[in-house]
């Protein structure tokens, strides 16, 4: 006789998202509060897919962004990050005009064709060429030769550019404009690096191609090691988030900043939006401690006026209200997270916060109803904590995981023998009197006098490169959605159940009762 299945037993203890939150409502949970629950899977996870779309023109190829912090987001960091498929938001607390240079490097960092390659004139001298290299910081030193029209002369090669030619002229030393190989932009194609590929193929020994128009005019250059990078990227899994024009996508904080008279200084806000577009920004970011607030809404408001298309992340909320406001006021993804982050002290100082896993509950209805999405900010130690958020929101928000990287703003510091870099909440007082005090509603000025901050210096042990902790973070995502049966965050959102976790099964999930050996893991 066959036996009668009792499956139907795992819907009383395992709970979908809307049974298990309504019946746990009384309680704030967090990551470690509760388990998924495993799912018959015909998924590996190495065949798992991590794509996100944040918004309209806003895609991302693994669901990880680093947080607008400035022990954590610069130029170096965002790089990193979109060139593994994630976004970095290069923080607010730097003059503009070092946060937009900071997002011209993200946006020209390794591209197909250099469109505005460094070129030197004729009459110059190679001792000026190595001062610039010098000044600069180059890491390269041929280039091209152009008239005052920006007619192609030749190519100034790296074999020559040497202290002992200082005093020799540029155009004595070139390679001749009829030694030089160069293409048409028309050549070219529609697959730019395939035929450079070709070329280089063709070429040996060839390193640069110039990208020319009918008239010689120089174009652009292509560099035989950003096409060996790119070409490798296409064969890599998680493909760097790349814009329409192949650039790395990047992100900006903005503040809600105000003008003397205490209200918004719109006109400030728009000009630095405006210089962030200009520069090629991807999506602004506006930022503060609590974002259902008129200030956030207003600025918001005043971006989506003034730029429809572009995406808006704004926050932080915890509550379904406040997503409604900030979605009404024109944002597209809403940060979701107020004291879970690993440095922050709001909910001891101010007495007010939501645990995580319940506030991103609570957002995530509102959210689907509004057709925006959130994002889980703070709080996240583990690729499992990873997991459990990607159960309810789009991508997460860390700052700790990346902030002992080597990207990471910062030198590392020798501490009884162990690498440690500095990791500061943005609302610490060192933090706010470099500017973001706005973030947590005061003034800069304020800070002299007496503040609440809410959060506090740190130090985090050196993690390598963002490579090898990303590798580590999405070895663990593709696990659990292996063993949810997901293959696709869809369905691991679709899929999720949870169960809450006693204190015994806590400690439980951690190892326990052993020595645990380090083996390099
Ligand atoms: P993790 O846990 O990844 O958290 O280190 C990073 C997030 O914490 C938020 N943040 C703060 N929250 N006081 C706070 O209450 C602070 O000083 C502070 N600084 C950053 C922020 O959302 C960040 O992404």
């Amino acid at each position: 006789m066959a036996a009668t299945r009792i499956s139907h037993l795992d819907d009383t203890f395992y709970k979908k998202a809307d049974a298990f939150f309504t019946a746990n409502s009384k309680v704030g949970l967090t990551y470690d509060d509760i388990t998924l629950a495993t799912l018959y899977s015909e998924i590996l996870p190495r065949n798992t897919q991590l794509d996100t779309t944040l918004a309209d023109g806003l895609q991302l190829n693994i669901p990880a962004i680093s947080s607008d912090m400035d022990t954590v987001t610069e130029s170096r960091m965002a790089i990193a990050m979109a060139l593994n498929g994630g976004l970095g938001l290069i923080h607010y607390n730097m003059p503009e005009r070092e946060q937009l240079s900071q997002v011209s490097r993200v946006k020209y960092h390794v591209q197909g064709l250099i469109q505005d390659p460094i070129k030197i004139s004729p009459d110059q001298f190679i001792g000026d060429v190595l001062k610039l290299i010098e000044e600069k910081k180059f890491g390269f030193s041929t280039f091209p030769v152009v008239d005052e029209k920006g007619k192609l002369l030749g190519l100034l090669s790296g074999h020559v550019v040497k202290p002992r030619y200082a005093t020799k002229k540029v155009i004595d030393a070139l390679t001749p404009r009829k030694a030089v190989h160069t293409i048409t932009k028309k050549e070219l194609g529609k697959d730019p690096i395939a035929r450079a590929d070709k070329f280089f193929t063709e070429h040996i020994g060839i390193h640069k191609l110039l990208v020319v128009d009918d008239d010689d005019q120089m174009l652009g250059l292509i560099t035989m090691s950003d096409v060996e990078r790119i070409t490798l990227e296409r064969k890599a899994q998680f493909k760097p988030a790349r814009d329409a024009q192949f650039r790395l996508i990047c992100g900006a904080a903005v503040s809600a900043t105000r003008n003397a008279f205490g209200g918004l200084d719109e006109k400030r806000i728009l000009e630095h939006v405006s210089a962030l577009v200009e520069r090629g920004v991807d999506v602004v970011a506006v930022s503060t401690a609590h974002g259902h607030s008129k200030g956030v809404g207003d600025t918001v408001k005043v971006l989506r006026d003034a730029f429809p298309k572009l995406p808006i992340i704004a926050g932080n909320v915890t509550s379904a209200a406040g997503v409604e406001y900030l979605a009404d006021c024109g944002a597209n993804a809403i940060k979701v997270g107020q004291g879970p982050g690993s440095i922050c002290t709001t909910r001891i100082v101010a007495g007010v916060g939501i645990p995580q896993m319940t506030a991103l509950y609570v957002c995530s209805r509102a959210a689907a109803k509004k057709r925006v999405s959130i994002l889980a900010d703070g709080g996240i130690t583990k690729s499992g904590d990873i997991v459990k958020a990607l159960t309810l929101s789009s991508a997460v928000i860390c700052g700790g995981i990346f902030a002992g990287c080597t990207e990471a703003p910062g030198e590392a510091v020798e501490i009884s023998g162990k690498m440690y870099k500095h990791y500061r909440g943005m609302g610490s007082l060192a933090a706010m009197k470099s500017g973001s005090a706005a973030r947590y509603g005061h003034e800069k000025a304020d800070t002299t006098r007496k503040v609440a901050a809410e959060g506090i210096e740190a130090l985090k042990e050196v993690s390598g490169s963002v490579d090898r902790v990303l590798a580590q973070l999405i070895g663990g995502i593709q696990s659990g959605m292996g063993y949810l049966g997901a293959k696709d965050l869809e369905q691991l959102r679709s899929k999720a159940r949870y169960i809450r976790v006693s204190p015994a099964g806590q400690r439980e999930a951690a190892p326990h009762d052993v020595v645990e050996l380090k083996t390099g893991n």
